[in-house]
């Protein structure tokens, strides 16, 4: 065993003393491993056999493949999400650098939003869609997570409840009026869609417990937190305000485009399959949904959504 050999087996014998275990066990165990490949590492046929079409139309492929790579994004962001949610002290540079990564990851979804809107025929769409009734992307528990990772309950609230609820809210009560109940309630009446009651009766409790995990560790609260000297960084400052822009308007857009492109085609307008008033629901000149109000100003609040579609200013 030359010298560096030696050092190794030291170093396995120390982290295996360090948890009560037996390092020649261990190494015995290393004559019979495998060898590594890249289908078992990367999982390719675990992965590549989870496309399982509802109907006969080939387009619908494009369909399920384009969602699952939505939520293998989404997980990557909610990753990174953590990293920042999860450091004490976090300084501006660590933050700056989860936020690009994030706002790239948020990017890549929105520039490739045309492979929905032009992407499939839209007399296949017309026909695999009702066999996908009452489902919805709306239904994404990581979109959600995403959103209750990013800023304070408050700026999730419908608007026209924002009055009624502050910090010592119930969460449950919080919950009931999150932004995205309107998509699913009657509001004369507050009965629950199938798209809302399936959403909730599968995700509500664990919803719940993340809004609480979030609560003093969003990004907007971390920000807020730091001291003045990171608080004031313009690198920081500008990754945040990039974030907001590209998920809340810009995916937001490109979400409402190629929407409309199936759902307003023909002479009869389609309803959503989720069976929200979908045109007032998703476009952010309504919905205004805002993670971070207070880097944005006045005028740029007073127009989010209206005249900024092309990109944020940088400060
Ligand atoms: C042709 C493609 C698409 C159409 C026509 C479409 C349509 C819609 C509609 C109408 C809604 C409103 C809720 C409802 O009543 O269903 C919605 C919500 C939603 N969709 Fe899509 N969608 C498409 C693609 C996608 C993709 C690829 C994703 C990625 C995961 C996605 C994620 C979402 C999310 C997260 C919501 C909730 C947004 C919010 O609450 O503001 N959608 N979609």
């Amino acid at each position: 065993m030359n010298e560096a050999q030696e050092k190794l087996v030291e170093r396995l014998t120390e982290k295996y003393k360090s948890i009560d275990q037996d390092v020649n066990i261990h190494m015995d165990g290393l004559v019979w491993a495998k060898q590594m490949t890249y289908w078992d590492y990367i999982q390719t046929e675990a992965l590549l056999g989870l496309q399982i079409q509802r109907t006969t139309l080939p387009d619908e492929m494009v369909f399920i493949m384009y969602h699952q790579i939505n939520e293998l994004l989404f997980k990557m962001i909610l990753w990174e999400m953590d990293q920042v949610a999860h450091t004490e002290n976090i300084v501006a540079p660590k933050f700056t650098k989860h936020l690009d990564r994030i706002s790239r990851y948020f990017d890549m979804l929105s520039n490739s939003f045309t492979i929905m809107g032009d992407g499939m025929d839209i007399d296949q769409y017309m026909k695999f869609r009702n066999t996908l009734t009452p489902a919805s992307g709306f239904q994404s528990a990581q979109y959600r997570l995403i959103e209750f990772g990013s800023t304070e309950l408050i700026n999730l609230i419908d608007y026209r409840f924002r009055a009624t609820i502050d910090r010592n809210t119930p969460y449950e009560h919080a919950y009931e009026h999150l932004y995205w109940q309107a998509a699913g309630k009657d509001h004369a009446t507050g009965k629950k869609n199938p798209l809302l009651q399936n959403f909730e009766n599968k995700y509500k409790h664990f919803f719940l417990g993340k809004m609480e995990e979030y609560n003093t560790i969003n990004l907007y609260t971390k920000f807020k937190s730091l001291p003045e000297k990171e608080k004031t960084n313009k690198d920081l400052i500008n990754a945040m305000r990039h974030y907001d822009h590209t998920v809340n308007i810009g995916w937001v857009m490109n979400h409402y485009n190629a929407a409309a492109k199936y759902l307003d085609s023909g002479p009869k307008k389609a309803e959503a399959t989720g069976g929200s008033d979908w045109h007032k629901y998703m476009h952010p000149k309504y919905q205004r949904r805002i993670f971070f109000p207070s880097l944005w100003s006045e005028e740029e609040l007073k127009n989010w959504g209206v005249d900024n579609l092309e990109g944020y200013k940088k400060l």
